[in-house]
């Protein structure tokens, strides 16, 4: 399949998603997904536990490779990557990033050490190479030292940058995983629920920071948020995953309106699907 044909109506996406199908023996993880991210927006996905919705980051990613369908990442010089298939460093280097659902800090490494990790992986050789190699030249050094240190800054952690990340709060780690997520200079931010284990003020405080990711920085942002409050003053547009399939799409108030999500969230009975 080509694709072309398809999408008339997008006016500027970044990720399009088309008929995606993944399954892991019997379970069918993704269920004939499709949805648009267009450019510049805060998009969510929302559904119960099990829904498919960190399936669908990795799908997004190159981490998981769905057995149908097809995942067109559009950059921002026009050039088309057809994301299943394709390793995940490969599109992390397209310009998509993305934080992890459980926190994948290195914990004994200060703030500091973990974002400028961020910063030389991108490079092209990983987060093993940027580890492992020896000293870059003076001049690559520099210059990751000082996106690092802007980065600390533009996430509030300026004052923690040398304490050790394991000794961070809960919702500065939650920061410290957006630095390092904005380290390797992606378009599109994928964030698996970034304030699960956070206090209220955590939370407000994290909302304001994912604006200003993408107002500041023209970063477009996919969120994966159970917080109902959360979300729904967060995201533009939100889709509903249920059991591996879209079963709602629109905005906040169309979301909370919708009786299928209602379902979906009150927990009907839905043994039929999964008989199945
Ligand atoms: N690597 C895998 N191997 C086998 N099954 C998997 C794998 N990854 C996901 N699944 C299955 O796919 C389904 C969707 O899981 P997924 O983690 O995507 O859900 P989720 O919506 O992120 O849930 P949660 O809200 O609990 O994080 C589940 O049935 C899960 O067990
Ligand atoms: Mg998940």
């Amino acid at each position: 399949m080509s694709g072309h044909g398809t999408g008339a109506t997008v006016r500027d996406a970044i990720f399009v998603v088309e008929h995606v199908t993944l399954r892991f023996g019997g379970v069918v993880s993704l269920n004939d997904v499709s949805l648009t991210m267009e450019r510049g927006e805060i998009l969510a996905v929302i559904g119960p536990n099990g829904a498919g919705k960190t399936s669908l980051f990795n799908s997004l990613t190159g981490v998981y490779r769905p057995q149908e369908g097809t995942i067109t990442f559009v950059g921002r010089d026009g050039a088309r990557l057809s994301v299943i298939g394709k390793k995940a460093h490969r599109v992390s280097a397209a310009g998509v990033a993305r934080t992890f659902q459980a926190s994948r800090m290195f914990s004994a490494l200060t703030a500091f050490e973990n974002v400028k990790i961020g910063a030389e992986s991108h490079r092209g050789i990983g987060v093993a190479g940027a580890m492992l190699r020896g000293p870059m030249t003076r001049r690559d050094e520099r210059q990751s030292d000082r996106r690092t240190v802007e980065l600390l800054h533009f996430v509030g952690l300026q004052e923690r940058a040398n304490a050790i990340s394991s000794s961070l709060s809960y919702g500065d780690r939650r920061r410290l995983e957006i630095a390092r997520g904005l380290a390797t200079n992606p378009q599109v931010l994928l964030l698996d629920e970034p304030a699960a284990g956070t206090n209220p003020t955590e939370k407000r405080e994290l909302a304001t920071l994912i604006r200003k990711v993408r107002d500041e920085m023209g970063v477009s942002i996919l969120l994966i948020e159970h917080d109902m409050k959360l979300v729904m003053s967060l995201a533009e547009r939100l889709y509903v995953l249920n059991f591996g399939s879209v079963i709602a799409e629109g905005s906040p108030e169309e979301i909370r309106a919708n009786p299928a999500v209602i379902d979906a969230y009150l927990g009907t009975t839905n043994t039929a699907s999964e008989a199945s």
